[in-house]
């Protein structure tokens, strides 16, 4: 079945990506930044990227915010194929359905401008009238806690409250989705842990679709899901559950390695090296599980 007629199908998966690639070309030398990463989003989900500096986070957000075009593969956001669009509805998208907040501080917003000028200006971009937008910039400030702030400048506002601007900016034109690159690695915890519950709760409040991509590991108790990511592709997942202890509801973590369509998963390198196993081992169906040895495991004593 296709991508599209399985969004029509099931109409809560927001994100498609299968076997997505991303090559930078610079002169003679090929980047491969993305090499067949699998990915799916539910409508209304809040999630996280998590890993090293180098795996393709930031460019799987730019593919998904359309700011860039990936090299093969499928991916679908709300049903449009990122493939495919043209240049002008590429324009069309970035600007009405999802909203993008970059970890700079100083590249979110037009520093000469006050916090609720900079909320309305996406809606006059838009062709909003300056009365709507001045009306929802106000809600908008309010509701990312800055109600009291509305006519100060970034330099006048700290790093967290500049990045809960952004947000505001980010959801000016209502977008489905909103994506964040790394929004909390200029702050400090306490600001980071507000950035990180202002997510959740527009997640609620608005059931706007979030992705965020973070190195702080304490994210995993405030998002739905971790996606973590390696070389250019997915590896594991963590899930939050609540879970009944008795009459406690105590909050758990369930993590599964991932495994495209082709049967590939990753096993993590800690495992490898561990058991030295480099670039071949042996694999064998056992009762409800798969064993996977080291090369130089003798046959015999594997039967
Ligand atoms: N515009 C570009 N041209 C060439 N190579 C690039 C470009 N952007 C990223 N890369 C390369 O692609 C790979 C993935 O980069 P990416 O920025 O997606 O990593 P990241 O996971 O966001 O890392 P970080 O945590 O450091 O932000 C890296 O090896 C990087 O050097
Ligand atoms: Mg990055």
């Amino acid at each position: 079945m296709s991508d599209l007629a399985f969004f029509e199908r099931d109409d809560s998966l927001y994100i498609s990506c299968e076997d997505l690639f991303k090559i930078y070309k610079i002169a003679d030398l090929e980047v491969v930044a993305l090499r067949g990463l699998d990915l799916k989003v539910r409508r209304g989900e809040l999630m996280a990227i998590v890993g090293a500096s180098g795996s393709g986070k930031s460019t799987l957000l730019n593919i998904l915010a359309g700011l860039d075009q990936p090299s093969a593969g499928r991916a679908y956001v709300g049903g449009r194929d990122l493939l495919t669009m043209s240049a002008g509805e590429m324009v069309e998208y970035r600007r009405r359905s999802v909203g993008f907040v970059w970890q700079q501080t100083g590249r979110n917003l037009i520093p000469y401008l006050d916090a609720l000028q900079n909320v309305e200006i996406p809606m006059i971009l838009a062709g909003k009238a300056k009365s709507f937008a001045t009306k929802r910039g106000k809600e908008l400030l309010d509701a990312v806690g800055l109600g009291h702030r509305l006519h100060h400048k970034p330099n006048q506002l700290s790093g967290g409250e500049q990045q809960r601007v952004s947000i505001a900016v980010a959801l000016a034109n209502d977008p489905p989705l909103l994506l964040a690159d790394e929004p909390t690695g200029e702050l400090d915890s306490v600001g980071a842990h507000a950035v990180f519950d202002l997510f959740g709760e527009l997640n609620r409040q608005y059931g706007v679709t979030i992705i965020v991509v973070t190195h702080d590991p304490s994210i995993a108790a405030r998002v739905d899901r971790v996606v973590a990511i390696r070389d250019g592709r997915t590896s594991t997942e963590i899930f939050r559950r609540v879970k009944q202890d008795g009459n406690r509801a105590v909050v758990v973590h369930d993590e599964f390695v991932l495994v495209d369509a082709a049967g590939r998963l990753q096993i993590p390198r800690e495992f490898l090296e561990e058991l030295a196993i480099h670039g071949r081992a042996r694999i064998a169906l056992k009762d409800r599980h798969v064993e996977v040895l080291p090369e130089s495991t003798r046959e015999e004593a594997i039967l």
